[in-house]
């Protein structure tokens, strides 16, 4: 069977927008295409992540308590999507990439957040289809696609359908530095896809069709990054 990593961002999952509704058509949606795919979702933060990061920060918390706090609000969102999912995924989130893989064997779905600190869930998620030999990962995130500039400040930035594994390592530029928000994609998920030659799909988290097809495999609204 066919395996897929969602990289499922806490901006889509969580943004205080109908989310449970969303939840109850992504929960339709995965429960679909499982049924003859092994879906494996990475679920991000957010804002519950921000928040504790920031209070954190003001309470002068170092980046490694920090991680931590982001860490467990991952998976506090992979709990949340396990619930809507009932009994077709695993209710405890995975922590480890061999736990998911077990996972695997039991769950039509499997849900987990980040790992450890320093790390991203996109990064997780690179790591994640490495392991589990992925066919391609889908970057559910609230842009439908990467743009040559950021569309939210930048109005003559343009989508592109299309791009090169070595594009998306030079779009994404540095490592991670500190807790909290990153743009694009994670610049060490995006290394280790480019090694890896993952192709990677690029949508907004909450347009379904696209990300149904990009999950299908099928033609999409949003990037396509592969050779
Ligand atoms: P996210 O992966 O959600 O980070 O993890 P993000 O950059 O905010 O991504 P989007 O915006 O949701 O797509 C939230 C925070 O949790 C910590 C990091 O501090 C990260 O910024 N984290 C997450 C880790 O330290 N390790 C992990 O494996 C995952």
């Amino acid at each position: 069977m066919e395996r897929i990593v969602i990289s499922l961002g806490g901006s889509i999952l969580v943004p205080g927008d109908d989310d449970g509704r969303y939840l109850r058509d992504l929960a339709g949606l995965l429960r679909e295409v499982s049924a003859d795919t092994k879906v494996f979702v990475v679920t991000g933060g957010g804002r519950i992540a921000r928040y504790y990061i920031e209070t954190g920060r003001t309470l002068g918390l170092g980046e490694r308590a920090l991680d931590e706090f982001g860490i467990a609000a991952t998976r506090l969102n992979a709990r949340l999507l396990a619930a809507a999912l009932r009994g077709l995924a695993n209710r405890e989130p995975a922590t480890t990439y061999s736990e998911a893989t077990n996972l695997a064997q039991r769950n039509r779905i499997v849900v987990m957040g980040g790992t450890r600190p320093g790390h991203t869930t996109d990064r997780v998620s690179a790591s994640l289809a490495r392991v589990v030999k992925a066919a391609r990962i889908v970057n559910a995130t609230s842009v439908d696609g990467v743009y040559t500039a950021d569309p939210k400040r930048d109005p003559s930035a343009r989508r592109l359908d299309r791009m090169t594994f070595e594009d998306l390592v030079r779009l994404a530029g540095e490592g991670h530095r500190a807790a909290g928000p990153s743009v694009v994609f994670d610049p060490v998920a995006a290394r280790v896809l480019a090694r890896d030659r993952t192709p990677l799909a690029v949508v907004h988290g909450r347009d379904l069709t696209a990300l149904r097809h990009a999950v299908l495999g099928l033609p999409f609204h949003g990037t396509l990054v592969s050779d």
